[in-house]
């Protein structure tokens, strides 16, 4: 079988690792851009009854980074290329998984069609949101749950942890993150208000953690306000110091700040999205694994 990764312009080092980790041949895609903001990809080899893998994230700019990923999927497609697969590492939109408000698109679903149109046959992505828009891909979905990984990295650096999750969405991550670090773990109950986008705690748990060091885990952490409230909160229970771990690293404007204003000494997260002062570990190796798994197990992993 001849593997070729091909990585896009939002790869980074996952394009090379995962060449690597498959010992498959990896080439950059070739992009041209335009004056009018417009581009061009190149496949940069002879694609015909190749098995392609391509990585592309898909983080800010979001709609550039999607529409890269199609071209590259499309032109692999007139290629005649054998199979494509697409490594997705961020993948966007799937928090609005369906329709909040009356007239609102549920982007999640459109994505899936967008990718199933491209004719990319298997997809496989990191943590996503949710699980169930994967189900609309036509094709094989895996997704990777990079916590054993994140949480090895954590656990190097405290003594005396214990695990809050947000929100009860994030109380599976937090059962899994707590097994790891071998400690305890609560949650707390969040809710958002729809049309200012505001989180707010609305129920909390009856736990303290006095002399504590707390690890708040979330899939991603994106304006840094959920994370904050959550800070704040185990600060106010007699945590000496909070963390926080999360698999996507969006930081849009204004998170950092957020975060140090509540607290919280370090940031931990993956490589699927870049991010500056964190603590970031590689998921190419958990990507890799993917490879060598059977059909619907690798969803557990
Ligand atoms: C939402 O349910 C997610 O799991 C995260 O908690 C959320 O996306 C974080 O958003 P923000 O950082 O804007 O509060």
């Amino acid at each position: 079988m001849t593997t070729v990764v091909v990585g896009g312009s939002a790869s980074g080092e996952i394009g090379p690792n995962l060449a690597r980790a498959l010992k498959a041949e990896y080439f950059r895609i070739e992009k041209k851009d335009f004056p009018d903001g417009e581009f061009v990809v190149k496949v940069p080899f002879d694609a015909r009854g190749k098995d392609v893998v391509i990585v592309q994230s898909t983080y800010a700019p979001q709609d550039r980074h999607i529409m890269e990923l199609i071209f590259i999927a499309d032109a692999l497609k007139d290629m005649h290329a054998k199979s494509i697969t697409a490594v997705v590492p961020y993948l966007a939109y799937m928090r609005q998984d369906k329709r909040f408000l009356n007239g609102q698109v549920v982007s999640a679903h459109m994505i899936m069609r967008l990718l199933n149109a491209s004719g990319i046959g298997r997809l496989v992505t990191v943590q996503p949101h949710k699980e169930k828009p994967l189900r609309l891909f036509r094709g094989r979905a895996d997704s990777i749950m990079p916590i054993e990984t994140l949480m090895g990295r954590v656990s190097r650096d405290l003594s005396d942890p214990y695990v809050l999750a947000p929100d009860i969405g994030g109380l599976e991550l937090a059962k899994k993150a707590a097994r790891i670090l071998g400690c305890g773990y609560t949650h707390l109950d969040k809710e958002r208000d729809r049309i200012t986008g505001i989180p707010r705690i609305k129920n909390k748990p009856h736990e303290r953690f006095d002399g504590k060091q707390v690890v708040i885990v979330d899939d991603m952490i994106s304006t840094g306000t959920t994370i904050m409230l959550a800070s704040k909160f185990a600060y106010s229970r007699g945590a000496t110091e909070v963390v926080t771990a999360a698999v996507h690293l969006v930081m849009a404007d204004g998170a950092r700040h957020k975060l140090l204003q509540a607290g919280v000494t370090r940031v931990y997260g993956t490589n699927t999205i870049p991010a500056k002062n964190s603590v970031i570990v590689d998921v190419s190796g958990e990507i890799a694994r993917a490879f060598g798994k059977k059909a619907g197990r690798s969803r557990k992993s």
